[in-house]
């Protein structure tokens, strides 16, 4: 099997390494305009960097994605910052630093030991250091631990804003609330700061480059109820259903949401699905991807574009065809994945790794 990357390209890691960007000034990308579907740079360029970090996310543009990908929790003052969940010591050196902030919660449902962003203020927050979430799956990224901040929101939108001025072309934001009916358990709303967040930045916008994510629903609800004008992605997981229809007793599963009836249902709250790829490349027993669901089809009819999450190039990601070798971290032929979820019609797609999503975007 012949495995191409970029990053092993001299002339790539000179341009990277010198700030460039690798993609030219002015080029545009999207179903829309004709000209492939949108790379979101998946908690940035996480493949490379410690996610969540505004140098995984200067990296995922430098890189070409037109889209970065922040996850958003809150401290303990409400200010919103760039994690994937409240528990932080797997990805920050907090327990060096807050030893005793360490305690046990119950978070949609799971009883989780660790040490919680809402027990921070952002000053506390902002002595901390990011690590590599995978260090046995990305050894590589483990030497830059202990470097990089944890930015607020405030931080990420003014980084794609100087981006899209500094590069000529428009980098979006696709900020996902996180765990959203805990936080207003513990009165610490997500939707009011991400609202205002927003409007600070003056994009706010219906035609703002903005995309709010979230698992659950009612919260994407509560965005347009209280004025939100940007686009809404409703995620939708392989399995299970959101945790507020959990809460609230609501049958509905994720399934049923994403029966035809079910997105036309969510259309008229969201512009944008995010499934997980494989609702529409299942994997039999082996792991192997064959036919794809009408997934894609019946969204694209309901009147939602499709954005699937996650691609990551490491073989134990992959369908087992495009599997390079039994090691689990090394790359296997992910262009191949790529091209599969291309060639359905995909608008735009989550990847650890969004210089290759640009490649192979360029080969479709
Ligand atoms: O937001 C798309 C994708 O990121 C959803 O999964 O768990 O990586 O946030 P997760
Ligand atoms: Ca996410």
């Amino acid at each position: 099997m012949r495995i191409r990357t970029l990053v092993a390209l001299p002339v790539a890691a000179a341009a990277l390494a010198a700030g460039l960007p690798l993609v030219a000034a002015g080029a545009t990308a999207g179903t829309k305009d004709g000209a492939g579907p949108l790379v979101f740079g998946h908690r940035g360029a996480s493949g490379y960097r410690p996610e969540h970090t505004l140098e995984s996310y200067d990296l995922a543009i430098r890189m070409g994605a037109d889209v970065i990908e922040p996850d958003l929790v809150s401290t303990k003052d409400g200010v919103l910052v760039a994690r994937h969940e409240n528990e932080i010591g797997g990805t920050t050196d907090v327990e060096e630093k807050f030893p005793a902030l360490r305690t046990t919660k119950v978070v949609d449902g799971r009883s989780i030991t660790g040490w919680f962003t809402e027990d921070l203020t952002l000053a506390q927050l902002k002595t901390l250091r990011a690590d590599e979430r995978l260090p046995d799956v990305r050894q590589e990224n483990t030497i830059l631990d202990g470097r990089y901040a944890v930015p607020t929101l405030d931080e990420v939108l003014a980084l794609a804003a100087a981006a899209s001025k500094r590069y000529g072309r428009t980098i979006a934001v696709a900020p996902e609330t996180k765990h959203p009916t805990y936080f207003d358990s513990i009165g610490l709303s997500l939707e009011e700061p991400l609202l205002a967040d927003l409007r600070e930045a003056r994009m706010d916008k219906a035609k703002s480059p903005v995309y709010v994510q979230s698992f659950e629903e009612a919260n994407l609800r509560d965005l347009r109820r209280l004025g939100a004008r940007v686009q809404l992605v409703q995620l939708t997981s392989a399995r299970g259903k959101p945790y507020d229809h959990v809460v609230s007793g609501d049958p509905e599963t994720y399934a049923d949401m994403t029966t035809p009836a079910g997105l036309r249902e969510i259309a008229t709250y969201a512009d944008v699905l995010g499934p997980d790829k494989t609702q529409i490349f299942p994997r039999d027993a082996q792991g192997r991807t064959g036919a794809p669901t009408g997934l894609v089809a019946d969204a694209h009819a309901a009147g939602l574009t499709v954005v699937p999450y996650t691609v990551r190039a490491e073989n134990q990601f992959l369908p087992a065809q495009y599997r390079s070798s039994d090691d689990p971290n090394a790359y296997g032929d992910v262009l191949a994945e790529l091209r599969d979820l291309f060639a359905i019609g995909i608008d735009g797609v989550f990847i650890d790794q969004p210089d290759l999503g640009v490649i192979a975007r360029k080969e479709s």
